[in-house]
């Protein structure tokens, strides 16, 4: 039985309700990665990448593209797919300590907040830190106010759905989701919240200045996005 949410990820899951949601999802992300690319190309970090579908695309404006993942048959996945893109390279959460410091010029992870502990979170924040350059910035985005309510999340789902033609594909899957190792998983480990205060205060307290990011990767207007800086 699937025990954490490492493990829900990397297997086979009915999160998305059909491939052309896992497309529009994914493009949506890559199109609010691609809005905060440096204006030169520059080194980025996704962490918690996922499937990043569309990551050739944003390789095609970057120095290097550093796809980050902790499900091995998700990064399995990911070589094979970006083997002959130079400029993508395939890492696990235990590389990043040994990647140079000052070489990163964005950091992106959009949608992992809540499946890691508050110490787990503010453990990252700390290692990526020296790892930013001087201008540097990190994202976290998709972040789950504590008051977040399942009808926004609902009604997110369904609104993007109607706009991209998988409104009765949606409608099935979420009763397919009521039933899932997502619903149990969630009823057992939880997700991790945070109201803005809090993931202020866990950024300050490693090293960074952080501005509210006016709004959120992907569909959800009810969840978060905030850009750290490192300070000097
Ligand atoms: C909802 S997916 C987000 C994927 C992608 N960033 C996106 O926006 O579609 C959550 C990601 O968090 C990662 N994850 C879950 N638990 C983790 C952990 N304890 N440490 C590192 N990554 C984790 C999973 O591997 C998965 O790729």
């Amino acid at each position: 039985m699937i025990g954490n949410w490492r493990e829900f990820w990397d297997r086979p899951h009915r999160i998305y309700v059909n491939d052309r949601h896992r497309q529009v999802h994914y493009a949506r992300v890559a199109d609010n990665i691609l809005s905060e690319l440096p204006a030169q190309p520059g080194v980025v970090l996704d962490y918690g990448c996922g499937e990043a579908l569309e990551a050739d695309k944003i390789a095609a404006r970057c120095r290097l593209l550093l796809l980050c993942e902790s499900g091995p048959s998700l990064r399995d996945g990911l070589s094979a797919r970006f083997a002959g893109n130079p400029a993508i390279s395939v890492i696990a959460p235990e590389d990043i300590a040994r990647l140079p410091d000052g070489g990163l010029d964005l950091v992106v992870a959009n949608s992992v907040l809540q499946y890691l502990s508050r110490e787990e979170s503010a453990a990252l924040a700390a290692a990526l830190r020296p790892k930013l350059t001087r201008a540097g910035r990190l994202i976290l985005a998709d972040l789950i106010p504590p008051d977040s309510s399942i009808v926004t999340d609902v009604s997110s789902l369904l609104g993007s759905a109607w706009r991209n033609g998988f409104f009765f594909a949606a409608l099935a899957g979420l009763a397919q989701t009521f039933v899932s190792d997502y619903r149990r998983l969630r009823q057992q480990i939880g997700l991790t919240t945070y109201s803005e205060r809090e993931i202020r205060a866990l950024l300050e307290q490693a090293g960074y200045a952080v501005e509210r990011r006016s709004r959120n990767f992907g569909f959800n207007r009810q969840r978060m996005a905030v850009i750290a800086r490192p300070v000097s």
